[in-house]
């Protein structure tokens, strides 16, 4: 990743690029279980956190992973700024350029919003989400928890179950599992998913029919802001057809791992007690999403891998 100066979406990135991602968020990892968690590879570096739409726990993940790392750390959230003004997004990107800033982390409601900013600045652009089409930090943590718990990728199944239709989540994460050999299976309602084939995923309906084939249950949220659409019954159908419960866990492979990319709404895509089950690795991600933002971040601003700068 050297000489790529972005992270806009995983196909960017060659599975080469990817296995020096995560080997690197690795030997982060190891720094996050000391007693002091900081190294100073990009001391004197500024990252911006440029967010137009609520987040917490990306956001935080983001700030954290920089901090780590001794970088300088702005936060920048729409309603809180010029923004309100009506200041657009290139004005606002220009004016942290002028300030020096070294990299920007962005979410956005518009798709394309980060390939933007990559024409106008300088700075190295990081996706944090945009509108429904791509989050691939998310598809990066959730490679790595997926290796912690399991070992090799290759040959394994993983299920994206849901709102598929809606999810950047979905579509990062169902590129970066392709990538990585996996079997990917779409299972939702057809009205949640999108009317194009995604290439290369089986599409299937019926949840309980394909869950003992599965070496990870991949529950994402339903929006519940998109009920509106009209794209299902109820939330009560949704439910019977699709929460994972303990009864369908049941079905599951012993060592299957359940995931989640937050925030959860218990009792709808996923049980309570599922999501405590020791089978749920949603902490791991969260934890693994530190991790894998440090990695990206050094990387991105010229850090070599490994070494003493991550030591
Ligand atoms: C997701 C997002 O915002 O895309 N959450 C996250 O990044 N942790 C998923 C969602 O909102 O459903």
């Amino acid at each position: 990743m050297a000489e790529k100066r972005h992270l806009l979406d995983v196909d960017d990135l060659s599975r080469e690029d990817m296995g020096r991602i995560l080997d690197t968020a690795r030997s982060f990892a190891e720094v996050l279980k000391r007693p002091i968690k900081k190294v100073p590879s990009l001391r004197g570096k500024t990252v911006v956190n440029l967010f137009y739409e609520p987040s917490t726990r990306t956001r935080l993940s983001f700030e954290v992973a920089a901090k780590r790392l001794s970088a300088d750390v702005l936060n920048f959230s729409a309603t809180a700024s010029s923004v309100e003004k009506g200041e657009g997004l290139k004005d606002t990107a220009l004016t942290l350029e002028a300030m020096g800033v070294d990299a920007v982390v962005v979410r956005h409601p518009v798709a394309g919003a980060p390939w933007l900013l990559r024409q106008w600045l300088e700075a190295a652009i990081l996706n944090a989400g945009d509108g429904m089409h791509a989050h691939p930090t998310q598809a990066l943590l959730d490679l790595l928890t997926m290796q912690e718990r399991l070992g090799e990728l290759e040959g394994r199944t993983v299920a994206f179950v849901g709102d598929i239709l809606h999810s950047r989540v979905a579509r990062s994460g169902i590129k970066a599992c392709r990538a990585m050999g996996m079997q990917v299976l779409a299972v939702a309602p057809p009205t949640l998913l999108p009317a194009a084939e995604i290439e290369g995923v089986e599409v299937c309906y019926d949840f309980d029919a394909v869950i003992p084939r599965c070496d990870i249950l991949y529950m994402l949220r339903i929006q519940k802001e998109r009920q509106k659409e009209g794209r299902f019954p109820s939330l009560e159908e949704y439910t019977h057809l699709y929460q994972l419960d303990a009864r369908r866990l049941g079905k599951a492979r012993p060592e299957v791992v359940v995931m989640h990319p937050g925030p959860m709404n218990r009792g709808v895509e996923i049980a309570a007690d599922v999501a405590e089950a020791p089978h749920a690795a949603i902490t791991a991600q969260v934890t693994a999403g530190v991790a894998i933002r440090m990695a990206v971040l050094f990387l991105l601003l010229g850090g070599s891998e490994g070494g003493e700068k991550v030591a």
